[in-house]
């Protein structure tokens, strides 16, 4: 029984792609079990930078067999370009990826519904068709399984049946009906056939290859996308995905037991990030001179999949611990640490002012969380470049003071801090 798994504690983007990418070389399989394109991950290997959104991050090493579970939605057109910018870049990887026959197939009608019938703006979601596909899987009249594009007649059938449907749907929630796009059925069934049979020799039963994998002791890493606080269920409902992003997501998304888990690992940046709408009590809202617009433009915090800026906060401890606590996470990573070298200070919430009271735990309903003020404690910065600091007494003291408060309220050890996006830019010790 070996199988990791690398979770977000915040909300996305905590560059959970490098740690997966440096657990790569102790693992044979790599698995994406929920989301689709909406996630974006980015692996630096020195000059060279690979940025994700369906393929598992993984499958950048070429010993790892990489597999999109049933949990996924995919987006066809999306997951045949990323195959062809890694095999231009030299990467073969035809031959070592599984899809899901199980797993859920996004249509163009699924992001024009996102878009003209108000998700997109309610939400701020990042318009990939990630809701509506979910929504259709769980509404089962209207969803497509990725196996069911490998058999055309019937593929027609289904899509004669659910595109008139779409269209009467999109229209009538669209903001101006006359503009609203319209699909053809043929159109459709003749492309999605078409990426269908190119897809063919991967498209398989990814729980028994999953299975049998466990059965011949082979170690599997389980790569969540987005963060734990955008879980549908644990996450600041409604402002979160569609999809199960913490580890519980793992059983139903694969077809893999939970007992089969036997590392959990937390990944959280040295301060917080959200991208789309939602409360976000640490928010840095202090104008284009204040520490706020500083960190975006250090840490580049713009979404790799849509190009937006993301919202930049403090590091929440009430937030981080909550999720390390719902994702049952055996230790946690510090990842960007870099980006706050040169600030005077750094303040940590400890505790939020909820209707006059403190207190000291996350309230993940959207509502309570919105009139959340944090209570924050404040550390001594470091003026030192620590990008090249590779262990832990390389760190200024205030900055391993900094790891070690953080591992102290959250109550797990800190195993990786990372100071910088190349790979070598990682230190390993043990804090906490
Ligand atoms: P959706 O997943 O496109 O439906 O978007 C729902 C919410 O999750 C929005 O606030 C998005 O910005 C956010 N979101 C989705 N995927 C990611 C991700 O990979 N990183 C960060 N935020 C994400």
């Amino acid at each position: 029984m070996s199988a990791t798994c690398v979770v977000g504690l915040q909300w996305g983007d905590e560059a959970k792609g490098k740690i997966v990418d440096f657990l790569s070389d102790e693992h044979d399989y790599v698995v994406r079990y929920n989301g689709g394109n909406n996630a974006g991950h980015t692996v630096v290997w020195g000059e060279r930078r690979f940025a994700l959104s369906l393929l598992p991050t993984g499958i950048l090493r070429s010993h790892m067999r990489a597999v999109i579970a049933n949990g996924v939605v995919v987006y066809p057109p999306k997951l045949l370009e990323e195959l062809a910018s890694l095999e231009k870049a030299g990467i073969q990887v035809k031959d070592r990826l599984s899809i899901s026959a199980q797993a859920h197939v996004i249509f163009p009608y699924h992001i024009a519904e996102e878009v003209e019938c108000g998700g997109k703006a309610a939400i701020g979601t990042t318009g990939r068709g990630i809701g509506p596909c979910y929504s259709d899987k769980v509404n089962r009249a209207n969803g497509i399984r990725v196996g069911e594009l490998l058999h055309p007649e019937h593929l027609k059938a289904r899509l004669t049946d659910i595109i008139p449907r779409k269209n009467k749907i999109i229209k009538a929630l669209s903001a101006d009906p006359d503009k609203a796009p319209v699909f053809e059925v043929e159109k459709l069934w003749a492309d999605y056939c078409q990426m269908g049979e190119q897809l063919r020799p991967m498209i398989t039963n990814t729980t028994m290859l999953l299975h049998e994998a466990l059965q011949n002791r082979k170690k599997i890493l389980f790569e969540a996308a987005q963060g734990s606080l955008l879980d549908i269920d644990h996450g600041t409902f409604p402002y979160v995905t569609s999809s199960h992003s913490l580890p519980s997501g793992i059983w139903s998304g694969s077809g893999v037991p939970a007992r089969q888990l036997t590392r959990i690992i937390g990944v959280a940046k040295a301060y917080t990030t959200r991208v789309g709408s939602g409360p976000f009590p640490t928010e840095l809202n202090d104008g284009p001179d204040g520490i706020g617009e500083r960190i975006r433009k250090v840490g580049r915090e713009y979404g790799t999949v849509t190009g937006r800026p993301r919202r930049v906060g403090w590091f929440d401890a009430l937030a981080v611990r909550y999720s390390a606590a719902i994702a049952g996470c055996d230790e946690i990573t510090i990842m960007l640490l870099d980006v706050l070298s040169g600030l005077e200070e750094i303040k940590v919430c400890v505790g939020y002012e909820y209707e006059g009271k403190k207190i000291n735990y996350f309230l993940n309903d959207g509502v309570e969380l919105a009139k959340c003020k944090p209570i924050y404690e404040t550390l001594q910065g470091w003026k030192e470049d620590i990008s090249k600091a590779r262990k832990l007494e390389d760190l200024p003291v205030q900055a391993r003071r900094y790891v070690q408060f953080l591992s102290d309220l959250i109550g797990l050890p800190v195993s990786v801090i990372s100071v910088g996006p190349d790979r070598e830019q990682t230190i390993l010790n043990k804090i906490g």
